[in-house]
């Protein structure tokens, strides 16, 4: 990944899950129950979670995230043949205290020390977004948290994306999107973001509309690589 510098840079906007909030913890954290098949679980769990966002996107059927993260755990202990209503609740709630990324606090503090606006842009639930961000420490930080439930479609609706600007007051290509989700990067590109991908998973480029400005391999590099000027 060759270095890169972003000028004019007034806010940075974050994807949640994947991105600052490790989606593996939950399953990660009920190991003792879940055994050598937790990865399989997780892996499926998001899996699902993000197709039924877009399958209900399609059809015009939106349920709010807690809902659909229910749905696709539902589907993905069925699939490994769980039946088990006191684990699926303790995934839940596990789900509401993810860990973040070790890079996440420190980041985030320098680039507020650095007069950086910052947000989040979810598909997660308010309460569900409040939680994870109180959970990992990171009150305080963020000019606004913004759920995709108030425009009532999952990205990547191009409205979901216009939110933050617009709540930030800064114009979209003053603002920086980070997501570890390619197909997030992407879109966000697609409506004039500037975009780093952060890559931490060494996906392979996607194939639609728009590609992000630079790749990274986790957040730590962007007080280096974000100027205001
Ligand atoms: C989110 C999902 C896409 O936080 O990770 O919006």
């Amino acid at each position: 990944m060759k270095p890169v510098k972003l000028s004019g840079i007034e806010a940075c906007v974050f994807d949640a899950y994947g991105t600052l909030f490790d989606v593996a913890s939950a399953a990660r954290g009920a190991q003792d129950a879940l055994g050598d098949g937790w990865q399989a679980l997780s892996d499926l769990w998001r899996l699902k979670q993000l197709q039924y966002t877009w399958l209900r996107g399609l059809a015009g059927h939106h349920v709010d995230f807690w809902q659909v993260t229910g749905d696709a755990l539902d589907f993905a202990m069925a699939t490994q043949k769980l039946q088990d209503p006191a684990l699926r609740e303790r995934l839940m709630q596990l789900y509401l205290s993810l860990s973040a990324y070790p890079e996440v606090l420190p980041t985030l503090q320098r680039l507020k020390a650095g007069g950086m606006k910052l947000a989040i842009l979810s598909n997660g639930t308010p309460a569900m977004l409040a939680a994870a961000v109180s959970n990992a420490g990171l009150d305080g930080l963020f000019d606004a948290v913004l759920s995709v439930e108030e425009v009532g479609v999952y990205k990547p609706h191009p409205s979901v994306y216009r939110l933050a600007p617009a709540r930030l007051d800064v114009a979209v290509e003053h603002a920086c999107f980070l997501s570890s989700n390619g197909w997030d990067a992407y879109s966000a590109k697609a409506i004039g973001y500037r975009v780093l991908w952060c890559n931490r998973f060494a996906q392979a480029p996607e194939r639609i509309p728009a590609t992000p400005d630079a790749e990274i391999a986790d957040l730590s590099v962007l007080p280096e690589i974000l100027q205001r000027a």
